[in-house]
């Protein structure tokens, strides 16, 4: 089956059953600061999730281009990738499990789309406890039901917890539930001691797909309630599919990638990298992003120079960039030379100064102390994960905490500068000193909204622009003039304590840890940033912003009003 072929079954075959077929949303989100890249197919319909009204219906079914940069590290291995295509549908509010079991396995089973032997078809099902035996919802005994119902053998149906059976946005907040994942079972080489299920990774299963039944809603980590609107989210991974059902051990050898490591000079670690990280980096920069230091900018800026020292420590040349992006093209939609002209200009910035930057490297015995790591990465553009990179191939550790500090002493020093040139790249859409202000504007509103109508408020979206703030919050009732009045000064109460905007860089789980919020924040992984205002707010956020809140000027209150079920939209401006 070829790529197009499958991509073709897939919308035909949803299209057959109802659903509208929709385009593929931007790689990276709209109105949503906080978060990267889309990482799944889901994460562009969450307004529709939580209710509002899609304007092609309560089915809905597309190929979602996805980034997940958390499992970097395992680019080369036979099946992660940065960059992929999710094969998803949707039910709003519409059918559930036993509809989207029937189907499930109908397109996995029948000759007339995967054909898959009933026999081999494993599925899990969620046992309804956390990772320490604590109940948290139902078990699932619907869905079994459902699943032995079509004919899949009680032992092939496996209850697991949530750590394996249970889908939230990497934030843990808004729709989720359980979900159910469906695998194909090869032949099995392990002994009786395994006592094989498709959690204990012994290789002998393959996950084709992941329903999830989206019941649950939560506004706070950890506390879920019942949803207003039940969903059927799926996702299922286009490349793995492919690899699967052509036989192929790893989605290298398919027609998605053959032709790249061809190119390359043959398959091996290194030529895997080097065609992944093109392809990703090439559907970045398509969806209009430049490498820069900071947010989306600086994840495009990690995979082209991880791409650019991998070639180079094996002596590939830099030619092989262009003739990888035009192969990729040939099957992904995007303006090739576009793509071509900001790759190559990177391509060349990294070049230069990769040799020298190596060369300290060669100096280091043990031990990088935090300042040459943080030279490294301003004087030679080595992201830092790269440099970590190299220096575990080395054996040498990196004092990351003098790495840490080294870096928000240039950032303190560097930030009123580069406020006033409205020199920050990514984030935002307009760069002048107005947004900025604004910005930061929109954290004060938002811990002002919690205060005043409840700390389970959230951001539900945001738009700026140098005149105006736009900001869409949940909440299930207008506010009444009196009201509006009271946040306006509350607000301007805050802009007159002069209170610092202070920023620091951390691993989302330490984010976590002191209580940072942000809204759809699923960076999995990555390194974050929060904006921490006095003792007001503390967000997760790409920036940029003021660094008091005494720039800021008057806060005024144009317009309240609604912008889908429970969610309200305040204009506001600065004077
Ligand atoms: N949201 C689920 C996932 O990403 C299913 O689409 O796996």
């Amino acid at each position: 089956m070829t790529y197009q072929e499958l991509k073709k079954l897939w919308l035909s075959y949803l299209a057959g059953k109802g659903h509208a077929i929709i385009p593929s949303a931007s790689i990276v989100p709209e109105n949503d600061p906080s978060t990267l890249f889309t990482v799944a197919g889901m994460q562009p319909l969450v307004p529709f999730l939580l209710g509002q009204k899609h304007p092609a219906g309560v089915r809905i079914a597309n190929i979602q281009r996805c980034i997940r940069t958390n499992d970097i590290d395992e680019v080369g291995d036979d099946s992660h990738c940065t960059f992929f295509e999710m094969m998803g549908n949707w039910s709003l509010g519409d059918y559930f499990k036993k509809e989207k079991i029937a189907w499930s396995f109908e397109f996995l089973t029948s000759p007339k789309y995967l054909g898959i032997p009933v026999e081999k078809l494993h599925v899990t099902c969620f046992d309804g406890k956390d990772d320490n035996g604590r109940e948290i919802a139902p078990r699932d005994t619907e869905c079994a039901q459902f699943w032995e119902a079509q004919g899949v053998a009680r032992d092939r149906i496996h209850f697991l917890p949530k750590s394996e059976n249970w889908w939230a946005m990497g934030s843990g907040l808004g729709p989720q539930g359980p979900c159910s994942e469906m695998f194909f079972k090869s032949e099995c080489k392990c002994d009786a001691k395994c006592k094989c299920n498709p959690a204990k990774n012994c290789g002998c299963f393959t996950e084709l797909g992941n329903d999830v039944y989206m019941q649950y809603t939560a506004k706070e980590v950890g506390k879920i309630e019942p949803a207003k609107q039940r969903n059927v989210d799926t996702g299922w991974g286009l490349e793995r599919i492919l690899c699967f059902v052509n036989g192929y051990k790893s989605v290298y050898e398919s027609e998605i990638f053959a032709p790249a490591i061809k190119l390359l000079g043959g398959d091996g670690r290194h030529a895997r990298i080097i065609a992944e990280h093109t392809r990703a980096a090439s559907m970045i920069v398509a969806d209009g992003v430049i490498p820069s230091n900071t947010g989306a900018g600086y994840v495009l800026r990690r995979l082209i120079r991880r791409a650019v020292r991998t070639a180079n420590a094996n002596k590939i040349d830099g030619s092989i960039y262009e003739k990888l992006i035009k192969f990729y093209n040939t099957y992904l939609e995007f303006d090739a030379k576009t793509v071509i002209e900001v790759f190559t200009k990177e391509v060349n910035r990294f070049e230069q100064t990769l040799a020298k930057g190596l060369k300290e490297f060669e100096k280091v015995k043990g031990k990088l102390d935090g300042a040459t790591a943080f030279h490294l990465y301003e004087t030679y553009g080595f992201p830092i994960e790269l440099t970590q990179e190299i220096a575990t191939e080395r054996g040498i550790k990196i004092d990351m905490d003098g790495f840490k500090v080294a870096q928000a002493e240039h950032s303190k020093a560097s930030k009123a500068a580069s406020a006033e040139a409205g020199a920050f790249k990514g984030g935002l859409a307009d760069s002048g000193v107005e947004t900025v202000r604004l910005h930061t504007a929109a954290h004060i509103l938002l811990a002002t909204l919690r205060k005043n109508f409840g700390a389970d408020i959230i951001q539900k979206g945001a738009n700026i622009t140098p005149e105006r703030l736009r900001f869409d919050f949940s909440l299930n009732r207008k506010l009444e003039p009196d009201e509006i009045e009271k946040v306006e000064k509350d607000v301007n109460q805050i802009i007159a304590r002069k209170l610092d905007v202070i920023v620091k860089e951390m691993p989302l789980a330490d984010a976590r840890k002191i209580g940072a919020t942000g809204t759809f924040s699923d960076r999995y992984g990555d390194v974050v940033k929060v904006y921490t205002i006095g003792d007001v707010s503390c967000e997760i956020c790409g920036g940029p912003h003021v660094s008091n809140t005494k720039e800021l000027g008057h806060f005024k209150i144009q317009k309240e009003e609604s912008c889908g079920a429970g969610i309200r939209r305040i204009k506001a401006v600065l004077e």
